[in-house]
Order: C-alpha cells, then structure tokens, then sequence
C-alpha cells in the first residue's frame, strides 16, 4: 500500500471510530443521567456533609476536557497509532447493560446511604483475599467476586463516565505504542495487570497482534470475563506477587488499579512491576488525574471519594507517582492526560 492509501485508510478508520465513539458517548451519557435521576446521588445525608474546598467546576471547562479524550482517541486512529474499535453496536445488548446498571442502581444507594462499603464481606471473607480487597468499591454489588459484577462492571464505568472510559484508558495505549512505533512486535511479553474484565486487553491485542498478550486479576470472576471477553490468557493472582519470573515481560499496562490500593501497597505492586520487566520494559500507566494537574476540575476528584466508597482515592490524589515508580527503576519518559484520566510511561532502569 503506498504511503497516500495507507494515509487514507487511516483517515476513514479515524472518522469511523469517532462515529462510533460518539453513538456510544450519547448512549453512555443518557444511561448516566437516568441512573442519576433515579438515585439522586448528590442529595441526601451524604451530600449534607461534604464540605468542598474546591471551586465549583465549569460547564465549560468540563465539556472540554470530556471532548478532548475522544479528539485525541481519533487523532491516535488517524495517526495509525492503533486501529479503529470495530463496530460492535449491539441495540439489543446495550438496551440490556443499561438496563442493568439502572436495575442495580438502587442497591447501590442503599448501600452508599449506609456509607459501610463492606457488605461484600457476606459475599466472600475468604482470607485467601487482603483485607483492603473485601470491599464494595464504588459500593459496587458484589465487590470484586460475583460474575454478575463482572458482567456489570464495564458498563458501570461506562455510565459514570458518560461513555469517555475507552477513550481515557487508550492514552497508555498511545503511550505504549508510541515507545515501541517502528518497532518488530513478534514475540513482545505484555501484561495488563488489574485487567478488569478485560476492555483494554482487548485494544492491546488489536494494537500489537504479533505480541504475547496476557491479563491478571485478583478477582476470579472477572478473570474468567477477562479472558472470555478478549480470548487472551488471565491469571488469577495478587499484584502484589506477580507470578512472574525476574525480567520476563516486555511491557506491563495498569489501569486504574492505584487509586484502589491502600497506601502501604502501592509501593509493594510498584517494585512488583519492576521485578518482571526486562531492562528497557515500558510500564504503561493510567489513573485518575490529581488536582494537581487538573485544578478546575479538583471539586469533581474531591467530591469521588465523598459519593462513592473509595478509601484510598484521598491518599492516591496526594501519591508522587514518578517518585513511587523512579524508586524501584522506572524512569519516567512521557505523559499524556484526557478527561478525569492520565497516563504516564516509564522505562526500565
Ligand atoms: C477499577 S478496576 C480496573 C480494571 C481495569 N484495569 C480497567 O481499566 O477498568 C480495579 C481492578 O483491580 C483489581 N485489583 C485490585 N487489587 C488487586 C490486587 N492486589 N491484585 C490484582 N488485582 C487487583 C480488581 O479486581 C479490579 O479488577
């Protein structure tokens, strides 16, 4: 293909993907909004007692920040940097996510009207899991353990974040593919650790088709959706003991994990993740921005924690992350932000 096609395919790929990217932003926001109005989280006993510090956050400047993760998404496409999401609008099964994050969403605030978070621990007080890990994050049914969680989770976070997840997840996936642009990908070890039920193990194995692509997870119930959902290997196991031999991976994705561990493990998973990379391993980060880097929007990142059962969010919103990762090795070499996420890309000492 000459360098004009190839420019053209990828242009078409970008306008598809961002048709797409649209269709399930409108979709997602709707969804949030219903859920919302159903359960009023900003009202009631809890609303009474967050007191912010913050300034109130800007329409404007919000609608900005949520369009630039989906522009920078497409300019990615465009760039050939990694493919266009197919087009896999099911009517059907998104009428029926929708309609099951808006079913769960009353348990959801009985639960956060409770303000416990640890009901989960009728579900599963295995000590085989940490202590930190047997709660209801996000006050969600089930915490980490039930497949129906699993099932849900995807969409959970579709909702909240009005369709923009995939979108912010992605920046480490430019990053990543940026570092290793140019590069033979035949044979590459990458690990997506914490994948979750899998959404971005399944962009890793469009973008990098020749690389051993592999998932972790504590949850045994979201592994099992992880591996079925993208058809690549998940193990079951704890971050902060990866079963990994020293050196062994080319590369390792964590997303949205450290804003969820308590303050004494993040430096724990940390070294973890330096153990297993090879000297000149790409760690591919992404998290919640700070209020640091994001200050009008620092009202939003204060009012998560005071909504939502996250006990660690107020200790990560303050966590140097180049420091957490310079100490073990990893040198930082790249950053990117969109929306509510950002990502950051080290090198293997
Ligand atoms: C907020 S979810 C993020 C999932 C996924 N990476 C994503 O982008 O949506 C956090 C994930 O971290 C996993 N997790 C939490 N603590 C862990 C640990 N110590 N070891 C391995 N996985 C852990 C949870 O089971 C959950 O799937």
């Amino acid at each position: 293909m000459t360098q004009r096609a190839r420019r053209g395919a990828f242009t078409l790929d970008a306008a598809v993907h961002a048709a797409a990217s649209a269709a399930r932003a409108a979709w997602w926001t709707a969804a949030g909004r219903a859920t919302r109005a159903l359960v009023r989280p900003t009202r009631g006993e809890q609303a009474k007692a967050f007191e912010p510090t913050t300034p109130p956050v800007s329409m404007k400047r919000l609608r900005a920040a949520y369009f630039s993760a989906f522009e920078k998404d497409a300019r990615d496409v465009a760039a050939g940097l990694y493919p266009a999401r197919p087009i896999d609008v099911d009517p059907a099964q998104a009428f029926r996510q929708a309609a099951d994050v808006l079913s769960d969403a009353r348990a959801v605030d009985t639960r956060r009207r409770a303000g416990s978070g640890a009901e989960v621990r009728d579900v599963s007080d295995s000590k085989a899991y940490p202590t930190y890990y047997r709660q209801n994050f996000h006050y969600q049914t089930g915490g980490w353990f039930t497949a129906d969680s699993a099932r849900r989770y995807e969409a959970q976070v579709e909702a909240l974040f009005s369709g923009a997840a995939g979108a912010m997840r992605r920046r480490a996936l430019s990053l990543l593919a940026r570092a290793w642009r140019g590069r033979d990908h035949r044979g590459l070890a990458i690990l997506d650790l914490a994948c979750g039920s899998g959404g971005f193990l399944k962009d890793l194995k469009a973008t990098f088709p020749r690389a051993r692509i592999m998932g972790l997870d504590l949850s045994p119930t979201y592994a099992v959706r992880a591996r079925d959902a993208a058809g690549a290997p998940v193990a079951q196991a704890n971050a902060e003991r990866l079963p990994f031999a020293d050196a062994s991976l080319d590369a390792v994705s964590c997303i949205y994990l450290f804003h969820e561990l308590p303050p004494r493990v993040r430096p724990k998973v940390a070294a973890e993740i330096a153990r297993v990379l090879k000297p000149g391993g790409v760690l591919a980060f992404a998290d919640s921005v700070q209020p640091a880097d994001e200050p009008d929007l620092a009202r939003l990142l204060e009012a998560f924690p005071a909504f939502f059962h996250e006990p660690y969010y107020a200790s990560y919103a303050k966590t140097g992350l180049s420091g957490l990762f310079d100490r073990v090795g990893l040198e930082p070499c790249g950053q990117d932000k969109a929306f509510l996420t950002k990502a950051l890309v080290f090198t293997r000492r």
